[in-house]
């Protein structure tokens, strides 16, 4: 009867019974365009990292008002070593930065902190705020904040596959044992929900080596807007968009 309207007029009737947009329960951000930022500016990278704080602010806060379980915030990649020397230790410095200077604010959220990603290649300043960190927030259960840093995609997988290698090598587990559900809880996201809502800032449509697995059947949202310009209006703007998207997975609607 409403045709191509069919979505926008449930969407109203939503707004009109208050009910508001759809609400993700794991919304994945790749923060991309700090160094655009800053060269539209003519100012060195370094300055774009800095002010992605406020914007990681503005997720954060946003996420957690609109009752999202999961926020995964794509800080770091695998492939983001390949960067100048000295950018990498900025990012690492900042990344310390944020871990001291944020706790405070984690614990007032009720927000517990989780680290995506292998930690082995971390600078070791990094060991202390991240220990303590996770220590101090992991009894909060008002969302989960999860920092990718030093993830990617294919390594998350590489090491599934080791760990579940050694386990058939000691006899404990059968190949034929080996199921999607034994697979998500040797991943590094083990216990959470697969991401719904995939946001990417700077204009990019690519994942980057985001979640691979996580996001067979996430909704890809994308902006723009450069990652230090994001704000709580552009968040509620992907909400929006996200409760007009038709979730067939695989299926075929009456
Ligand atoms: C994202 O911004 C931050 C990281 C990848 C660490 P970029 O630094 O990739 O910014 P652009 O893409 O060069 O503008
Ligand atoms: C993706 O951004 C990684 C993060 C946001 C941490 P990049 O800027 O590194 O990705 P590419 O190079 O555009 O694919
Ligand atoms: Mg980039």
């Amino acid at each position: 009867m409403y045709g191509n309207w069919k979505p926008y007029f449930i969407a109203i009737v939503n707004q009109q019974n208050n009910s508001g947009p759809k609400i993700p329960r794991h919304v994945g951000i790749i923060m991309d365009g700090n160094g655009r930022w800053a060269r539209m500016r003519k100012a060195p990278r370094i300055m774009g990292h800095k002010n992605a704080i406020k914007a990681v602010r503005a997720a954060v806060t946003g996420c957690r008002e609109a009752g999202v379980e999961v926020l995964t915030l794509y800080a770091f990649s695998t492939e983001n070593w390949q960067r100048p020397k000295k950018e990498v230790e900025m990012l690492m410095r900042l990344f310390e930065e944020y871990l001291t200077k944020e706790l405070k604010g984690l614990q007032k959220n009720d927000i517990c902190l989780r680290i995506l990603g292998r930690t082995d290649r971390l600078p070791s300043y990094l060991n202390g705020p991240l220990q303590t960190s996770l220590r101090e927030t992991k009894d909060n259960k008002g969302m989960v904040l999860c920092l990718a840093v030093d993830y990617g995609g294919r390594d998350e997988i590489v090491r599934m596959v080791q760990s579940m290698a050694a386990v058939v090598k000691t006899g404990d587990l059968e190949p034929e044992a080996i199921s999607e559900e034994t697979i998500c809880q040797k991943m590094d996201t083990a216990g959470l929900p697969d991401p719904d809502l995939i946001i990417r800032t700077s204009g990019e449509h690519r994942l980057s080596n985001f979640l691979l697995w996580q996001a067979a059947y996430a909704e890809l949202y994308f902006t723009d807007l450069l990652w230090p310009d994001f704000t709580e209006a552009e968040l509620h703007k992907a909400f929006t968009e996200f409760g007009l998207r038709d979730r067939r997975k695989g299926k075929v609607n009456a």
